[in-house]
């Protein structure tokens, strides 16, 4: 594409947003599927779950400081989204349904639903660790259950038109990742390679059960720098571990020729994927041009990097969260997950490929 094309393009997509079409009339609902980065508040419906944020000194910076089950200090990713877009943040699904995964309310799932759970990961048995969550598999099953709902509640043809327009974010694996690092059973039974590719192989068959109940524009994050967190800092006396982050960038670049590979043998899939490693990346390489001045610790925490505990009410919290990269020992800050969503958003093309997610709204003015 010739830049005088682009240009125009840019113009015309800029011209048609501010005259009349809303992001939220383009995007009917965001349905949402992933980890604690996209987690509105499911673990709280959890008894057994220990993978909670719904205590102090979670929500800090949240309206009226309130903790919601978000592993941030405020937003996260998902607000972010649903802001970009123009609508409200998908709610919790099992907020939305009542004991027995009845939807004895008859709420309707029209407006986006969020099926996110923190300590989810590909594999089923990810979650093991935290006693209780809803992985990919059990999500994307839920799903299912809302698609018949949806298909009662508006019949085929409406619900086929619905989901087209309708945004399905995915952001899972890092959990998996650090499955595999931090437990010796399992990288003795694998490769690092047959683990990633085990993952992929895992998530293609979910995906391909998304796109089979309607599912047409995708927005797929990568995993971020898993080696940078300050829990992994701490077993490298404060520095970054290598092998962690390879794989993670090796995870990364099977996950793109996989979602490639994917939308060649169906018709009908856009999708924007995200190098959430990239993107965090620049952030701790170039910290002070987003006014972060620490890259390294977490923001509530204890010990050492303040990550020798998960962020707790008797944990010590930083004064300004603004300028931390990380909210607590695996999460970003507010402030990181919006530059984040800036970039889903926008671009440039190192971070999003083959389109951003402005892209994916409009792709027919684009
Ligand atoms: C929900 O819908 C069902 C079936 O249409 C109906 O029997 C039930 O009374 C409704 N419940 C509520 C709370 O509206
Ligand atoms: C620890 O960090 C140093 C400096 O970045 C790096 O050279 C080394 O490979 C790292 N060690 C491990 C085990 O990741």
């Amino acid at each position: 594409m010739n830049f005088r094309v682009f240009f125009v393009c840019s113009f015309f997509v800029f011209i048609i947003l501010n005259h009349g079409f809303s992001m939220a009339q383009m995007v009917p609902a965001v349905y949402v599927f992933g980890d604690s980065l996209v987690d509105v508040g499911n673990n709280n419906y959890l008894p057994l779950s220990i993978a909670k944020a719904n205590h102090r000194h979670y929500g800090v910076d949240f309206v009226n400081q309130k903790p919601t089950g978000r592993f941030s200090n405020g937003k996260n990713a998902a607000d972010f989204i649903g802001e970009k877009l123009g609508l409200a943040t998908s709610p919790p699904y099992l907020s939305l349904i009542s004991k027995g995964n009845k939807n004895e309310n008859n709420v309707s799932f029209m407006n986006g639903v969020s099926f996110a759970s923190a300590g989810a990961g590909i594999f089923d048995g990810t979650d093991q660790r935290y006693r209780q969550s809803l992985p990919l598999g059990k999500q994307v099953e839920y799903y299912s259950n809302v698609y018949e709902d949806l298909t009662r509640e508006m019949g085929e043809s409406a619900l086929q038109k619905h989901l087209s327009k309708s945004i399905f974010v995915v952001v899972i694996g890092s959990n998996d990742l650090i499955g595999y690092f931090e437990s010796s059973e399992v990288r003795k039974k694998n490769t690092p390679q047959e683990y990633v590719d085990s993952m992929l192989f895992s998530l293609k068959l979910q995906l391909q059960r998304l796109y089979a109940n309607g599912g047409r524009k995708f927005e797929i994050a990568g995993v971020g720098v898993v080696g940078c967190c300050p829990a992994f800092r701490l077993k490298n006396q404060t520095e970054c571990v290598v092998e962690t982050n390879y794989w993670s960038v090796q995870y990364n670049k099977g996950l793109q020729s996989m979602l490639k590979e994917w939308q060649a043998e169906n018709e009908g899939i856009i999708y924007s994927y995200f190098d959430t490693y990239a993107a965090m990346s620049d952030l701790i390489q170039n910290p002070t041009v987003h006014g972060f001045t620490d890259v390294k610790s977490a923001c509530c925490g204890l010990g050492e990097l303040n990550a020798r505990a998960p962020c707790l009410p008797v944990s010590k919290l930083c004064p300004t969260r603004q300028n931390h990269v990380f909210w607590d020992q695996y999460h970003p800050t507010e402030a990181t997950s919006q530059i984040f969503v800036d970039r889903i958003f926008s671009g440039p093309s190192i971070y999003t490929s083959p389109i951003n997610m402005r892209q994916l709204v409009a792709p027919e003015v684009s």
